[in-house]
């Protein structure tokens, strides 16, 4: 990737980069929708991502290029307002820039980017996290610049929330910046504060991604989280993880339903991913397997973030002997499914489930068996 990277650079602006970076697309693995809540959260890096080529300019001019759009975005370094239809892409890095001085930092005037991608677009793999984390990096390296990696995450979880606009929590910069080979990142969304924990041998990943995404998949999770800071005030907490699952059973006539519902997920889900992170310890496959089936179960009936077609999956997924556990894996409303499976799930059981979407809804999931991967970094140029 990264000599492929250095030729577009080079085709396109006719010289070489000054600074690379790349950062890693990530897989939720439990805590769905824990995060803005204060909760806590299981997900991985993974071996695939988004790089970013810089060399700065000093005509004032950002000229920005991705491999994912035609053409290149001409922006002056004053230009900073929010961008609309093919140049929205830019949104991403720009409220990273626009994030920066709120963090003390200095951002770089004028340069020539380039963004590639080797991550799927589209399916739950968090590539506008992964394309924040990469960009911070190289706007860093080319200030001189070396804030904790802390920051670098908060900065990329600022540009999403009042830049890009979606209500967020830490789970996707806190992974694609934490990540690291064979383990999980586990994260305590209220400092927020990142740890690994590693990932039991044969444990491995598969990624079913249905191409499907609910049109209206922003505003349902902003509704959500709405939903959800609902609840906590009616409870008289600041955030749902001060709550617990004895405490929200006991508000039930006080809730709306839905937003009842909505809080019941949070709260039991904040307690799967403790108890996860314990069978995981013990290297119990089979027992985090089930808490991630009954995370999805809970996705169905009480957040009500999952699909048909994704339900299907996991209904498919999880009558199959190799796999332990399967879930929808990121905000829903459509989107990707995961399975944590044994070495004995190969591309045989995986054109199985394809064939049997297919058959089903007439077109077949993109299938990646993901690896994990180390967090965002630098990469020497
Ligand atoms: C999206 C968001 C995350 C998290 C998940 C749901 O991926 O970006 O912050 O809320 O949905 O768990």
């Amino acid at each position: 990737m990264k000599t492929a990277l250095v030729n577009v650079f080079r085709a396109t602006f006719g010289r070489a980069p000054e600074f690379i970076s790349r950062a890693p697309g990530r897989i939720e693995f439990i805590g769905n929708h824990t995060d803005y809540n204060g909760g806590t959260v299981l997900g991985a890096a993974i071996d695939r991502g988004v790089w970013v080529a810089l060399a700065k300019r000093d005509d004032g001019q950002r000229r920005w290029v991705s491999d994912q759009r035609e053409g290149v975005v001409t922006l002056s370094a004053e230009g900073v307002a929010r961008q609309s239809g093919v140049q929205s892409w830019v949104n991403y890095p720009l409220g990273v820039l626009a994030a920066m001085p709120t963090f003390g930092l200095r951002v770089p005037v004028g340069f020539d980017y380039l963004a590639m991608s080797d991550l799927p677009t589209g399916a739950g793999l968090s590539s506008s996290a992964a394309l924040e984390l990469a960009s911070g990096l190289a706007f860093l390296a080319a200030t001189q610049q070396r804030p904790s990696r802390e920051t670098l995450v908060s900065v990329g979880k600022h540009a999403e929330n009042h830049f890009v606009g979606v209500p967020c929590g830490i789970l996707d910069q806190g992974v694609s910046g934490f990540g690291r080979k064979n383990h999980l990142v586990y994260i305590d969304c209220r400092g927020p504060r990142f740890s690994t924990v590693p990932l039991p041998d044969g444990a491995h990943f598969w990624i079913f991604n249905t191409h499907t995404k609910h049109a209206l998949v922003d505003g349902l999770y902003a509704a959500r989280h709405s939903e959800c800071m609902a609840a906590a005030k009616t409870l008289g907490v600041g955030l749902l993880v001060e709550a617990t699952p004895v405490t929200v059973r006991a508000a039930e006539n006080t809730l709306a339903p839905a937003v009842f519902k909505r809080a019941r997920h949070v709260v039991e889900e904040i307690a799967r991913v403790e108890q996860a992170s314990a069978a995981l310890r013990a290297g119990d496959r089979a027992a985090v397997g089930k808490l991630l089936t009954a995370s999805h179960r809970s996705s169905q009936s009480l957040f009500e973030n999952s699909t048909a077609e994704l339900d299907f999956l996991v209904d498919t997924l999880v009558g199959m002997p190799a796999v332990f556990g399967s879930r929808l894996t990121g905000g829903g409303f459509g989107g990707a499914v995961m399975a944590l499976t044994s070495g004995d799930f190969g591309d045989a059981q995986a054109k199985a489930v394809s064939d049997a979407y297919e058959k089903r809804y007439g077109a077949r999931p993109d299938v990646l068996h993901a690896q994990t991967g180390d967090g965002a970094a630098l990469v020497t140029v």
